[in-house]
């Protein structure tokens, strides 16, 4: 084998590698509660739209001074895109 081919094959296991270990998705889902209710309604009705309209809302309740979040949160820009509806 050429060491170019080694190469391609080594890139290939790596990502075959990588999405191997991508972590189940995991991320707590919006509890489905009275709270939130309005924000299933909203995505439920609207889709994409109904989530980038809900997603506005959150930090009204979710913010470092009511309900800080926990200290190793990643960056917050899209709630939606990590916490799924519950079903
Ligand atoms: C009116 C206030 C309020 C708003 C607005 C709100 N939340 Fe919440 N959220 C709460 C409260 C209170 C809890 C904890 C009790 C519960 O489960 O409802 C909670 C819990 C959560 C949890 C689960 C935490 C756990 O321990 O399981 C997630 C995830 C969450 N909210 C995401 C969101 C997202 C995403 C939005 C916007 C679409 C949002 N919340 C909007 C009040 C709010
Ligand atoms: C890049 C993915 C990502 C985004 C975007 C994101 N979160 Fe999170 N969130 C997480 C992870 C990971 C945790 C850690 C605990 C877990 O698994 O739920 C977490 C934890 C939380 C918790 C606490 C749950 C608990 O255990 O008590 C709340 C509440 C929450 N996020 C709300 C939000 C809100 C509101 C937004 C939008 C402003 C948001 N998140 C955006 C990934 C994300």
């Amino acid at each position: 084998m050429k060491k170019r081919d080694i190469l391609v094959l080594l890139g290939g296991l790596i990502i075959v590698a990588i999405l191997w270990m991508a972590p189940p998705e995991t991320t707590k889902h919006i509890p489905k509660d009275d709270t939130h209710q309005k924000f299933y309604d909203m995505i439920k009705k609207d889709g994409p739209a109904g989530k980038k309209a809900a997603e506005k809302f959150c930090q009204d309740c979710h913010n470092p001074t009511q309900m800080p979040f926990p200290a190793e949160h990643p960056p917050k820009f899209r709630c939606t895109f990590c916490h799924k509806l519950d079903s």
